[in-house]
């Protein structure tokens, strides 16, 4: 089917299906830019993943399960590592960690940010270098606070005043001077959804620049003299596009740190620009590479700081979900197909909000694949939705799948790399799906699947 007759399919079916979503010529196509970088479809029709069909994966691992791709999400680190040479790269581990990721993380020669305990917990169990570690969090107890001291963790990012008094009060007792940044909320409307804008005022994160706090923030830090200023530290959000609010926050920040020059006569060496560089889940998202998101935040922080005449400092920034999104997909089975007359057709499968509660959080945008075989039937519009009782649980709110589809086929969801397994639930009792890696024909799981008796381990009645 051509494009043009999209219009008249969905205008036929009388019901809205965005207006960027085109019928595929081929039901069957995967576009490379939404799908890890080793998927394609094999001699019988299935996807094949990592030089394994999804077939077989399902037969041995069972589903859902998130496959995550180790050749592409590692090839994502080094085209990281290697655009931002000079620079720091952390890797946001919030987006998705286990040990193995975190492994692979040092690996690949990046840091690794983690914002709890249970975070800090899992890098350093699997052996992180401390030092290439950050802390974040706008709430880090005096227990986390205390363990990253002693674990010696490479810097903290500060977000509160209460957070500066209790670190302080633990290195004074401990007399270690730990590297900090400050974190500034520069009033930067990124151009996404509310809930992940993080540098407009009106939120909990950080100092405020224009309120006055962020300057408070440095002045008690270099009043007390206990804790180590290395610099300023912004992030503005999350599936950011346009690097012009990097500009924005940039010139922000480096205002900042020239009037900390000019007031103390300190340079802050270092300068943190935080993540959030966007990936594509559908075909409207068309996110920069790392290299032209490097030269962009490069250039841009030069010419700030020529502007205001700073030597131009150590950068970091911090991608979570630009790395390990895009590495991953999400494997179904087909439960249910629905024909709802002359609305739209439900296919139901087996997971849903509690393996990916994005869809219905941030009304996230995915597609989806039938990826046990290629078929031959024409398009229809479809929707996705999981197996938990809320109208609300949608995996994809409008895809085409061919007309077949039907129970017993598996259903692909690429794109599932970042914010799903971290943020899965065990609403309605379901167990979490396991993480599969797999690479060059091999598969190994990196994460298990959790079991009716994990559920019963924490019931004490
Ligand atoms: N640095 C800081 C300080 C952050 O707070 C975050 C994300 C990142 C880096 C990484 O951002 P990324 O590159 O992954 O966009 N659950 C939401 C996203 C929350 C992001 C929280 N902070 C989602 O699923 O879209």
């Amino acid at each position: 089917m051509h494009s043009h007759e999209a219009g008249a399919l969905h205008a036929e079916l009388g019901h809205p299906a965005p207006a960027w979503l085109r019928t595929p010529d081929d039901v069957n196509a995967l576009l490379p830019q939404l799908w890890p970088a080793t998927v394609r479809r094999g001699p019988d029709g299935a996807v094949m993943v990592g030089g394994r069909s999804v077939n077989d994966l399902a037969a041995e691992y069972g589903t859902p399960a998130y496959l995550f791709d180790e050749a592409d999400f590692r090839a994502r680190c080094r085209a990281f590592r290697d655009a931002f040479a000079g620079a720091d790269v952390y890797y946001a581990g919030k987006a998705f960690l286990c040990r193995a990721v975190v492994r692979m993380v040092a690996e690949e020669g990046l840091g690794l940010d983690v914002c709890t305990a249970g975070e800090l917990a899992t890098a350093l169990a699997a052996g992180m270098p401390p030092e290439r570690l950050g802390l974040h969090g706008n709430n880090k107890s005096a227990e986390e606070l205390a363990r990253a001291l002693d674990a010696g963790v490479g810097r903290i990012v500060l977000d509160s005043f209460d957070e500066i008094g209790r670190l302080t009060a633990l290195a004074r007792e401990r007399r270690v001077r730990p590297p900090v940044m400050v974190r500034v909320t520069v009033g930067v409307e990124a151009h996404t959804h509310e809930y992940i804008a993080t540098a407009h005022e009106d939120q909990k994160f950080g100092f405020s620049l224009a309120g006055g706090a962020a300057r408070a923030a440095v002045d008690r830090v270099l009043g007390e003299g206990v804790l180590e200023l290395r610099g300023l530290h912004s992030h503005i959000g999350s599936q950011i596009f346009d690097t012009s609010a990097f500009e924005l926050s940039a010139r922000r920040v480096l205002g900042l740190a020239a009037q900390v020059r000019d007031a103390y006569g300190v340079h802050l060496p270092e300068l943190d620009l935080g993540g959030g560089f966007g990936m594509a889940y559908t075909t409207q998202d068309d996110p920069a590479s790392p290299g032209d998101l490097a030269k962009s935040l490069f250039h841009i922080v030069q010419t700030e700081c020529s502007i205001v005449d700073l030597p131009v400092p150590q950068l970091s920034v911090e991608p979570g979900r630009a790395v390990v999104g895009p590495a991953v997909l999400t494997l179904y089975e087909v439960g249910t197909v629905k024909d709802v007359d002359g609305i739209r057709t439900y296919v139901s499968v087996d997971g849903g909000m509690s393996d990916n509660i994005r869809t219905a959080l941030y009304a996230a945008s995915y597609s989806a694949t039938c990826a046990s075989r290629a078929s031959t039937a024409p398009p229809i519009l479809a929707r996705v939705v999981g197996k938990h009782c809320e109208a609300g649980d949608i995996v994809v709110r409008d895809e085409f799948l061919p007309a077949d589809i039907r129970p017993g086929d598996l259903l692909a969801v690429p794109g599932t790399g970042a914010y799903c397994r971290s943020m899965a639930s065990n609403y309605n009792h379901v167990p979490r799906p396991p993480v599969v890696a797999v690479r060059d024909g091999q598969a190994r799981v990196l994460v298990r699947r959790e079991t009716e008796a994990d559920l019963m381990a924490l019931d004490a009645g």
